[in-house]
């Protein structure tokens, strides 16, 4: 493994050091996130639910490095995160693609940022485009492609640099219920074949249990941890077992009361 893929295990670790964030704006300074400690585990997988507007986003940019936290920090594999680091793959809930590149240019991207792609990175983008079933549309343009393959775009490109963190502010929310509940069996068949920590973020409450060793519920803005759920749920998971097991019903029903 060369070095542009992060030497993984200790990278995947994920401190949040009394985190706060406090946006200025013409109508007055938004508090958006309040004393955020939280540790993620190398390798884990964790949910965040939490109602519009609690700062799951703003918690998810300081932990890319997308933006500075307030007071408090962020700690990646032991170091402070300052800035994006091309080795965290970042998943919008909107894709974000540059329209003129073609799919396979989208995907190399994050190559070229690192240096100068070699043919193992293009044999890896081609690799990761076929996981998300979009091997036959690597030559066309984003524009040519509908919202939910645009997006499987954006998850392959996140995929290609096999990061050790990949962060997901509500990746899937755009797609049909089928393409969704195949990424997410996709998702977690990738997740566990790698080393990669996951923090995804979702409205769905029964998305984040079906995927999550955790969930982190958190309150109303200025957002703040309210509850920590282990999903003591078997592995590997596929939805009927999920939906069949009284657990998933109960952690539920605790979520959703949470949220109310
Ligand atoms: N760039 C910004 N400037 C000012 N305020 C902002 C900015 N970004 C977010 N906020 C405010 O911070 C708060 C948290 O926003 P954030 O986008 O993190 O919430 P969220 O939990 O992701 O919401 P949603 O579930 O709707 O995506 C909101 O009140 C929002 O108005
Ligand atoms: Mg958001």
């Amino acid at each position: 493994m060369n070095d542009k893929t992060g030497e993984l295990s200790g990278r995947g670790h994920i401190e949040i050091d009394g985190l706060t964030k406090t946006y200025a704006s013409d109508a007055g300074d938004i508090t958006a996130l309040e004393g955020i400690d939280f540790d993620i585990a190398p390798r884990e997988f964790l949910g965040i639910v939490g109602p519009s507007g609690c700062g799951k986003s703003t918690l998810l940019r300081c932990v890319g490095g997308l933006i500075a936290p307030s007071v408090g920090e962020v700690r990646i594999g032991g170091d402070v995160v300052t800035e994006p680091d091309p080795r965290i793959g970042y998943v919008f809930q909107q894709a974000v693609l540059l329209p003129w590149r073609r799919v396979l240019d989208n995907v190399m991207l994050p190559f070229e940022i690192t240096g100068r792609p070699t043919g193992e990175d293009r044999a890896k983008a081609l690799e990761v485009l076929e996981m998300v079933g979009l091997s036959e549309y690597v030559n066309h343009r984003p524009g040519e492609l509908s919202g939910g393959m645009q997006q499987r775009v954006s998850v392959a490109r996140a995929l290609a640099v096999e990061p050790s963190i990949l962060l997901m502010d509500e990746p899937f929310g755009a797609l049909d219920a089928q393409t969704r509940d195949s990424m997410n069996v996709e998702l977690l068949r990738i997740w566990h074949e790698s080393q990669t920590t996951v923090v995804f973020v979702t409205h769905d409450i029964g998305e984040a249990l079906f995927l999550s060793d955790r969930v982190m519920v958190m309150s109303v803005r200025p957002g703040r941890v309210q509850d920590v759920i282990d999903v003591d749920l078997p592995r590997p998971r596929t939805f009927s077992e999920v939906e069949a097991d009284e657990r998933f019903w109960t952690l539920r029903q605790r979520i959703r009361e949470q949220l109310n």
